[in-house]
Order: structure tokens, then sequence, then C-alpha cells
């Protein structure tokens, strides 16, 4: 479906070679202040033609409103949201007629309408989610000023070329020889890293890896892929900050299920781990688990984050924090043996301009599709509170039934 999420419903619209592209969400709050300029920061971050480790494709993607808001306030009415195509040549494709990309969507999408657009991607195209981007954009400004939440996503590894152990996430921490010896998974430098990192930060490097020395890295290897007409592939990594605990609608509907819907919507992306992901599997529960604490907010927390911020699908208001694995995109400019339409072998050699690894260019897309998650688990959980709000308070229930009040907390410490 072209349709994410239940209360703050997004629909995207648009193929790579159209007129335009764009969103129109149905349930955002009334009486958001809202401009263009609050939706295309994010936009010229996704756009194409950033650097030379992304697909020249030329567009500025500007953003129209069309609807939904007036005197810069949203009107809680459906807000539409269009950019126009502008640099496309379809032309570029032509050796595609007979060809299906291998690992692109060409055949799939063949087979499953019967019908497909004439060139490039089409709907299966990263073209499309310049909606997600803009409808995450307007998400996240409610979030911010209703929460303060932030969410920032940054490049983690292109090809074998990863962040160093002490500032990675627990999956790309060498595993000591002792079956339970603990890692420093968790180490303080990734800690201080996802509780203060910024887009400012991490836009200082053109491939959004906010570590200079592995910057430069990838930078080559992205350039090396791009030389040989070929591509790589990557991870991104984000972190979601002051989200309120409570989010997430168990049990199909648990926060990390529907961040990992959200995420693996993603064009080219095939995997999705949060907090301690993979790595949880080789450390014992013992060390593993997050002990509570009693936070300097009165509130309790927990001293550790292997959970990743969530536990039993729903958020406990620690940072959360996940990794999505991008495979190496599908178009490649030089020769591949294959097969037509019709079966016939033959060897293709694609056209077009193409992004020679995705990660930088993911970066935000990942951020839109997060605030979309948080959104919706928000206006839910708002939704509830605000009904049960409505009955009278029943005071005769037993204490195993409840929380129990702060100073029995602090008294207990
Ligand atoms: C930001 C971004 C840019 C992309 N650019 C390209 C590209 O230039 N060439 C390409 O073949 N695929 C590119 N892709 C991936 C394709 O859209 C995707 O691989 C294709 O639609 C097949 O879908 P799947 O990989 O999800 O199975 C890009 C994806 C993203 C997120």
């Amino acid at each position: 479906m072209s349709t994410f999420g239940s209360y703050y419903r997004v629909t995207t619209f648009g193929e790579s070679h159209c007129s335009s592209v764009g969103a129109i969400i149905d349930g955002c709050p009334p009486g958001l202040q809202l401009t263009p300029e609050d939706i295309q920061t994010q936009l010229s971050r996704r756009r194409p033609g950033q650097s030379d480790l992304t697909t020249p494709r030329n567009e500025k993607d500007l953003v129209h409103i069309q609807s939904g808001t007036e005197h810069g306030v949203t009107l809680g009415t459906p807000i539409g949201l269009l950019v126009k195509n502008e640099d496309h040549r379809p032309k570029d494709y032509t050796e595609t007629d007979l060809y299906p990309r291998p690992s692109h969507a060409d055949y799939t999408y063949l087979e499953k309408y019967g019908v497909k657009a004439s060139s490039g991607g089409g709907r299966s195209s990263a073209r499309e989610t310049i909606g997600r981007v803009a409808a995450g954009a307007i998400a996240e400004r409610f979030l911010k000023i209703a929460y303060g939440i932030e969410i920032v996503a940054f490049v983690t590894s292109v090809g074998k070329i990863h962040l160093p152990a002490n500032v990675a996430p627990p999956a790309l921490v060498p595993s000591p020889e002792d079956e339970d010896e603990v890692e420093d998974s968790l180490s303080p430098e990734f800690q201080k890293l996802l509780s203060t990192i910024t887009r400012e930060e991490v836009d200082k490097y053109p491939s959004r890896c906010p570590h200079q020395e592995t910057h430069e890295r990838m930078t080559k290897r992205i350039m090396r892929a791009k030389d040989a007409n070929d591509s790589i592939g990557g991870t991104v990594t984000c972190v979601i900050r002051n989200v309120p605990s409570g989010l997430g609608e168990p049990v199909f509907d648990k926060f990390e299920a529907k961040l990992g819907h959200a995420m693996l919507s993603i064009p080219a992306t095939k995997a999705f781990e949060i907090g301690s992901g993979f790595k949880g599997t080789e450390v014992p529960g013992s060390k593993h688990n997050d002990p509570f604490v009693l936070k300097d907010d009165g509130k309790l927390g927990t001293s550790s984050n292997w959970s990743g911020g969530v536990q039993g699908g729903i958020t406990n208001g620690e940072d959360i924090y996940f990794r999505i694995g991008f495979k190496s995109p599908a178009t490649i400019t030089q020769e591949q043996k294959t097969a037509q339409y019709d079966g016939t072998p033959g060897t293709l050699a694609a056209r077009g301009r193409h992004d020679p690894c995705v990660v930088p260019r993911a970066v935000p897309i990942v951020e839109a599709m997060a605030a979309l998650v948080v959104i919706d688990m928000v206006l839910a959980q708002n939704a509830r509170k605000g009904a049960a709000a409505l009955l009278p308070a029943i005071t005769t229930l037993p204490l195993t039934m409840v929380m129990p009040p702060k100073e029995k907390l602090v008294q207990q410490q």
C-alpha cells in the first residue's frame, strides 16, 4: 500500500519520471505553525547531486504546500505536499526496454501489475521517498515542540569500513574469545555519541559518517565503486531522544515492529536491528539485562540500554537506537551477464544517473520514517489517555496493580 500510519496517515504518490511526487497527510494536529522552510531543510538533505558521492541527477526538490495550512498554521485538514520532477531523462533507460535490471524492481513490478512505468524505477525509485521526508519533517516539528523529541541518523558503515569499535553500535564490536566475557558494546563513547550527536555534526561530512578518519576511508571506498562503474552498500544508525515512556501498541504494533516495518519499507533496505540486535544473542542475560535505577528526574530508568529504549514493544523513556542495512544499489554501469524479459541471455550495461552508495542520502529518509512511527504512536497513546481521563478515578485498586507513588520509589533507593 502507499499509505503508512493509522492516526497520522501519510499517502505518497509519484514515480521517478512523472511530473511530480509528494504526499497527502491526514491527521496532522491542527494549530501547528508550519512554513515550507520547515520541510525544505530535510528535502534538501535528501536531494540528489549533493556531492560526488551521490547521483548527479539535478533536482532542486522544492516543496509546494497545496492545502491544509493557512497563515502558516495547520488546519487539521489533509495537507497536500508537491515536489516537481524536473531533471528526468527517460531516454537514459532505453537499454532496459529489453532487460529487467538485476536486483532492481523492474521484473517484480511487471509480474505483479502486468504493466510498469516505461522508464526508470517508476514507483520503486527513491524519488518516492520525497513524500515520506516531507511528511516526516512535519511530524518531527510537532514532536519537537510537544516533547522535545530529537531524531538523528548517521552512517555507521560503507562496505567493510565501519566506525571504530569504541564508537560503533553493539553489532560492530568484535566478540572476545571467552564466551561469557562481555565486550564493552555500549561503550561510553558510543553512548555519548548517541546522546549528543546532531544533524549539523553529521552534515559536516559528505559521507554523513561523523568520524573524520572513517569518513575519509568511506569516501575513498564509494569513489572506488563509482570509478569501477560499480556500487557499494552500508549501514545507517539512528537515535531518537526524549521519547516519553508508554509508546507502542502491543501486540502486533509493538514499537519495534512498527519501526522495523517503517525502515524495511525504504528502498534498498535488507536488515534492521534495534538495541543490542543480533549481538544480544551472544551476551548472557545476567549481563544483557538493563537494571533499573532512579533517574535525576525522579522517574525510573535503566543504567544500561541494551534494549534500545523499548521493552515489551513499549518505549521505556531511554534513547531508542537502531541500525538499518542498505544493499549496494542495483543499477551499475558495468556490463553484467543476465537475460532479457523473453529469456534471451545477454549483457546489460545500464545507463542513467545513479547513486554509487545510497547511505549518505538515506539518512534523512530514516529520520523521516522514525518520525512517522513516533507521531503515530504519540497520537494513539494520547487518544487512549484522553479517553481514560474522562472516566472517574478508581482508588480502590490493590497496590500490585498500579504504579506506587513517587515518594515510595525514593524511599526504596
Ligand atoms: C536514497 C536512495 C537512493 C537510491 N538510488 C538508487 C540508484 O541510483 N540506483 C539504483 O539502482 N537503486 C537506487 N536505490 C535503491 C532502489 O530504489 C531499490 O533498490 C529498488 O527499488 C529495488 O527495491 P529493493 O532494493 O527495496 O528490493 C536508492 C535507494 C535509496 C534509499
